[in-house]
């Protein structure tokens, strides 16, 4: 079977790149990529390639050679669900709110809402892929929907799970450690999963395409996470005792990673691990082992989050214990507000956590990051609203020049580990600031021996 028409549902961070570099790779196979976000669809659409609603680098250039040729974004879901052969389902799975399951459970109604959609309006025969991380056994719920409502026609559900990071989606794309694809054990299951295979086959090598039961897929995904963010966790659990200790966790880190067992990546102790992935994938792991009773196994998994919060809050902790235990009207500048770098995306960014805690001490924030809009800062902070009292249009201010944001500050906090970081006057900085001047470096990513000779007093997680 050989797919010709491919819908996408979901315009975000997924299934945008994710279906940027399909339609790159296969030229002969139409693409629509569909929202209900209507402003996220006329950004994906705009004649400024700068102006995508997802940064992304490489993904303007792929973009531009695919849209209009076989790479389409549209609002009109129905049109697009009907034409296709392949339907992937890339919507948002937050944490529920509410309810049942609320602070673990995904909330699946968006997903429930597609699968009502597609049953609603197909009338010739689809393969339904998963491809928002979806808690085990998703798959069951959503062929229910499909199978029960709507037109007769035959649904076959895949498991496809994404594995891209954000700042490198490009890159991952291109080039994944592997594909994953889940199907069903049965003639037609497999009928699926072959012209899934195909797809990717047309650039990833073979060996590197893995093919397994639905179950299996959805569960890895979840694995895969945790394993990632326990690691994080697990560094930074030891970047504190080293500033007990005296040890340096760099050099912690790099005497471990060079044990093969262990291996050197992702052992970069920072202010913690952010992003729409690792927390809520985490929590749904909890969530599921207990849910079967699994008290020890979901406990387990939990202290990996507990040890995120802790570092997340000590970081804060630390810079108000030095700033002689007050922050209050005393002015700090964060450089960076994104979870990580080269991304614009902000979802359970350890910035956030931080900012939250200095305004309850009272600080005055000032924000700069090189992508993300002050319109995303207010709304995060607005979000977590743990302080109605608390005005953040008053206490934070966002700036578009790192030097506007440093001035007459008493101290820097890095939150963001954004290279160009590295590369600003600190000397022009330190002239324009409170004395003495404290640098919090919650990424380890700036030159300590260059700014204690400035005159800063530098801090570092894990030094
Ligand atoms: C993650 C997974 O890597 C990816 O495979 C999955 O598909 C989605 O979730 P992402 O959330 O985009 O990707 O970013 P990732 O690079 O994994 O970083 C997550 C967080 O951990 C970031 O806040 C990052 O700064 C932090 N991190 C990562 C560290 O603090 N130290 C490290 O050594 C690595
Ligand atoms: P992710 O990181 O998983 O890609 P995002 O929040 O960036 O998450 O993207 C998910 C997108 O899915 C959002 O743009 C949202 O508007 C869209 N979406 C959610 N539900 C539906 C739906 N029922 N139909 C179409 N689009 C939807």
């Amino acid at each position: 079977m050989k797919i010709q028409n491919i819908c996408c549902i979901g315009a975000g961070y997924v299934g945008g790149p994710t279906m940027s570099v399909i339609a790159q790779k296969c030229p002969d196979i139409q693409i629509t990529v569909v929202d209900v976000n209507a402003a996220r669809i006329a950004a994906w659409n705009s004649e400024d390639f700068e102006k995508l609603p997802i940064y992304e680098p490489g993904l303007s250039d792929i973009v531009r050679e695919a849209r209009g040729r076989n790479l389409f974004f549209s609002t009109d879901v129905d049109t697009a669900i009907d034409r296709a052969d392949m339907i992937f389902i890339s919507v948002n799975t937050p944490t529920k709110t509410y309810g049942l399951g609320k602070g673990m459970a995904s909330d699946l109604k968006y997903i429930e809402l597609c699968a009502r959609q597609i049953a609603r309006v197909a009338t010739t025969d689809k393969i339904v892929v998963e491809k928002s991380t979806l808690p085990v056994r998703t798959a069951t719920a959503i062929k229910n929907i499909l199978d029960n409502t709507g037109n007769p026609v035959q649904f076959q559900i895949l498991s496809n799970p994404e594995f891209l990071a954000e700042g490198t989606a490009v890159a991952d794309l291109f080039n994944p450690d592997r594909v994953l694809i889940g199907g069903e054990e049965t003639a037609d299951g497999q009928r699926a999963v072959r012209a899934l295979v195909d797809i990717y086959a047309r650039w990833v090598p073979a060996e590197k395409i893995l093919t397994t039961n639905v179950w299996s897929s959805e569960l890895s995904k979840l694995t895969a996470n945790a394993f990632l963010a326990q690691r994080v966790s697990s560094i930074n659990a030891i970047s504190e005792l080293c500033e007990k200790t005296g040890a340096n966790i760099t050099e912690v880190a790099q005497a471990i990673g060079m044990d093969s067992r262990i291996g050197s990546k992702f052992l970069k102790a920072s202010v913690g691990f952010g992003g729409s992935c690792f927390q809520k994938d985490i929590l749904n792991l909890v969530y599921i082992a207990k849910s079967y009773g699994l008290d020890e196994v979901a406990d387990y998994w939990e202290q990996v989050i507990i040890m995120n919060n802790h570092q997340r809050q000590r970081f804060a902790h630390r810079i108000v214990k030095t700033l002689y235990n007050t922050v209050s009207d005393k002015k700090i500048a964060f450089l960076g507000w994104a979870f990580k770098k080269d991304t614009n995306d902000t979802r359970e960014s350890a910035a956030i956590y931080v900012a939250d805690y200095l305004l309850n001490e009272q600080a005055l924030i000032q924000v700069f990051d090189p992508k993300v809009t002050a319109q995303q800062v207010y709304a995060d902070l607005n979000y977590l609203n743990s302080r109605a009292e608390i005005d953040n249009e008053k206490s934070v201010q966002v700036h578009p020049c790192p030097y506007q944001t440093c001035q007459n500050v008493h101290a820097i906090a890095i939150l963001t580990e954004w290279e160009e970081f590295n590369t600003y006057d600190w000397e022009r900085i330190y002239q324009q600031m409170h004395k003495p001047a404290f640098v919090f470096d919650g990424r380890n990513v700036l030159d300590k021996a260059k700014l204690e000779k400035i005159g800063f007093i530098y801090a570092a997680i894990g030094r």
